[in-house]
Parts: C-alpha cells; structure tokens; sequence
C-alpha cells in the first residue's frame, strides 16, 4: 500500500454460536415444472414475476456474500432452470471462480439439463446435485405428478458427458421407493454418482399426509447393513454440512444420509438461504428471516446496508431446527415449502 495502510478485510460471517457461515444457498425462483409429492400441492400459487429480484440483484446480494467469506453457492429453486437467462447469473458469478469464490453449483430435477449442461461448465460448475426418487417411469410420474423420465434421464446423461460430478438427491418414501432403495443406490454406483438419502421434512402444505410417507433413515439403514458393508466416512470436518457418509464396500461408492427428524447435524452448520425475493433464511427449519431487497433497492450505499443486513442475519441465526413429524401432517412445522428456500 502507497499510504502505508492495509486495506481493511471485510468481517467473516461468524454466529453467536462461533459456526462460520461460508455456504449461501441461492434460490433464483420459487417456480418448479414438477410438482412432488412431498414437496408441492397440485395448485401451488407461485409469486408474480415482479416480486423476484431482478438477475443483476441477485448477484449483487451474491457478491455481498463473496466479501464477507462465503467460498462456495449454490443456486436452488424451486426448479433454477426455468428461471429465464439463468446463464447469465452463472457466468456472472463464474468470474469470482478462484477470487473468492471455491465452488460455485446448483440442484436441479435435471428436466432441462440436456439445454443447459455445457454453459454450466463453461461458467465454472464442476459438480450438481440432481434430485431423483425413482428409476421406474410410473412411480416418477406418480411422485412428481407430471415429470416425464425420459427428459430427467437424458438431463442426467448430458451434465455426465459435460463432465459435471454428479450426486443423486433421494427423498426415502415408504410406500413410493422404499423397497427401490438399493437398486437406485447400485445404479448410482455403477454410473459413478454419489447419492443421499433425505428424510421427509415438515415444510408446507402438500396436500398429502407426510407422517405416511415418512421413513426414518436408521431403518434404511439397517435394512442396507443386511446385506452390504457400510464404513462411516472418516469423521466429518465440523462445518460439513448435514449429510454424513458411508462408502459401500460392494458397490465402491458413498452413500450421504440427511437426518433432520433422527438425528440433528445443527451444530456443524455452515449455511444461509436467500430467497428469490431477497430475504435471508438463517435456518431451514425456522421462520426467522431478514428481508435484503430493501437494502438492495432504497438505501444510498447498497453495499453498507447490505453488510448491516447480512450482520443481523447472523447475530440472529438459530441455534437448531425442531422438525417433528410425530403424528399425521394435518399442519406442518412450517407454512413455507421447501421450493422457497431451496432446500
Ligand atoms: P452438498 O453441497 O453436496 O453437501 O449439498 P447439500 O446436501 O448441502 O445440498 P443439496 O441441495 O443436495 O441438499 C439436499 C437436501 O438436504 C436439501 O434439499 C435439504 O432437504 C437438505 N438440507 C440441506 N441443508 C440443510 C440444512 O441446513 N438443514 C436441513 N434440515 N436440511 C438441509
Ligand atoms: N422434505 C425433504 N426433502 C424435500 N425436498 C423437497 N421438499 C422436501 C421435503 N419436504 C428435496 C428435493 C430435492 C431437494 C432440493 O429437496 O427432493 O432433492
Ligand atoms: Fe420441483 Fe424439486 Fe419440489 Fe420436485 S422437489 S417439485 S423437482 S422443487
């Protein structure tokens, strides 16, 4: 420096808990082309188009971020595919790839990857998690309500041959693909995919009983012990995030295991949602958020009241989720579907 002075590094985003925040999950939209079960009602009313963020906004709220530590974004939905010119956020954001920025990805249903799989790569994704519950046609259409196979099997093919890292994201149902389990994970395998496993969470009305569609994953995973060799992952840095690994030894891949009802993974957090209306979610499984968009939109310095912002949201981050599906869903743990956060 000519003055003499350092420049003054912006604050990491640290909780009253000591947890760093170094993940943003980003939802670009609340819409979805499928409508799963678990996930969605049939007639979900979506947000009008004028309430989202514009694409330039959610790369400023993203940026804020990159500042103040986050090292890795992952764009979510809803569906983020079918948000219009979604290339152009990705390779905005690609730009920070190496400046800050160690990893940037998404989760997908994969529908429209055959379009999108190669300016993915082109802006910097390496790795996707792409959502499936089944490998049989009628139980897709039956679970996402209107989802052609084909097209996700062909999305699949195409982030494969674009030379994404590929994890499969299995929400365990139990009358749906329960018995599917360990076809899908010998599949997953076979192809070189990572799968995990997600238990059923409380989030929105569904217009179906979620307390009969749920299946706790220690009962998988006994059932999968009986017949393989499973090795918990040497043990999982503190901020992994909530899926905790096996490898199988038949198979020679690993399976991940998200437990919010059986087994609470809170402490080692390292995450923040935004949604596409720009509101910061500190937690999936709370309503506390804090809204960014007016920040964005009304303030003289965006940049200092988005940091003022993003210093609330920390200090307010909750300690846990309390998921409980307990008895049958007539109401859930909370009003919001997971398509508003994003997962
Ligand atoms: P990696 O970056 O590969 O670790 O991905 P991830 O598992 O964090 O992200 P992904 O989008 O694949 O998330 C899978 C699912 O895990 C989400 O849809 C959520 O259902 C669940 N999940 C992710 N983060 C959390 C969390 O902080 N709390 C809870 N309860 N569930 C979470
Ligand atoms: N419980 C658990 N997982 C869910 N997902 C969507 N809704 C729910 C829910 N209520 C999963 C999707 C996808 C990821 C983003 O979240 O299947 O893999
Ligand atoms: Fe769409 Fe994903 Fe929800 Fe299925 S789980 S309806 S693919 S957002």
């Amino acid at each position: 420096m000519p003055d003499g002075h350092m420049p003054i590094k912006p604050a990491p985003l640290v909780d009253r808990f000591g947890r760093t925040v170094s993940y943003l999950r980003l939802s670009v939209t609340d819409r979805c082309d499928l409508r799963c079960a678990y996930c969605m009602a049939e007639n979900m009313t979506f947000l009008p188009k004028k309430d989202l963020l514009s694409l330039e906004e959610l790369q400023t709220v993203a940026e804020a971020f990159i500042r103040r530590g986050v090292t890795k974004i992952r764009i979510t939905g809803g569906e983020p595919l079918v948000r219009k010119d979604i290339g152009a956020l990705f390779q905005g954001l690609g730009r920070h790839m190496g400046a800050g920025l160690e990893e940037l990805t998404l989760t997908t249903n994969a529908t429209l990857m055959t379009q999108h799989a190669n300016q993915l790569v082109a802006a910097g994704v390496r790795r996707v998690n792409i959502s499936l519950d089944t490998l049989n046609p009628d139980t897709f259409r039956q679970i996402t309500r209107r989802g052609e196979f084909d097209k996700v099997m062909a999305g699949i093919d195409a982030a494969d041959r674009a030379g994404l890292t590929i994890k499969i994201n299995t929400v365990a149902l139990k009358h749906q693909n329960a018995d599917e389990l360990p076809e899908m994970i010998k599949w997953a395998h076979r192809r070189g995919f990572d799968m995990t496993l997600i238990e059923v969470m409380p989030l929105g009305l569904t217009g179906e009983d979620r307390y009969d569609q749920y299946l706790p994953l220690f009962e998988v995973r006994d059932a999968l012990e009986q017949r393989w060799t499973l090795s918990d992952e040497a043990s999982a840095p503190a901020n992994a995030g909530p899926s905790r690994y096996v490898r199988i030894e038949e198979t020679g891949g690993r399976l991940g295991f998200i437990t919010p009802l059986t087994n609470n993974f809170c402490a080692g957090c390292n995450r923040v949602r935004v949604t596409c209306t720009g509101r910061i979610y500190m937690c999936l499984g709370q309503d506390d958020h804090i809204d960014l968009r007016a920040a964005l939109r009304d303030s003289a310095d965006p940049q200092a009241a988005l940091d003022a912002a993003l210093d609330r949201a920390l200090f307010a981050k909750p300690e846990r989720h309390d998921f409980e599906i307990t008895a049958p869903d007539e109401r859930p743990a909370l009003p919001r579907h997971m398509s508003t956060t994003g997962g």
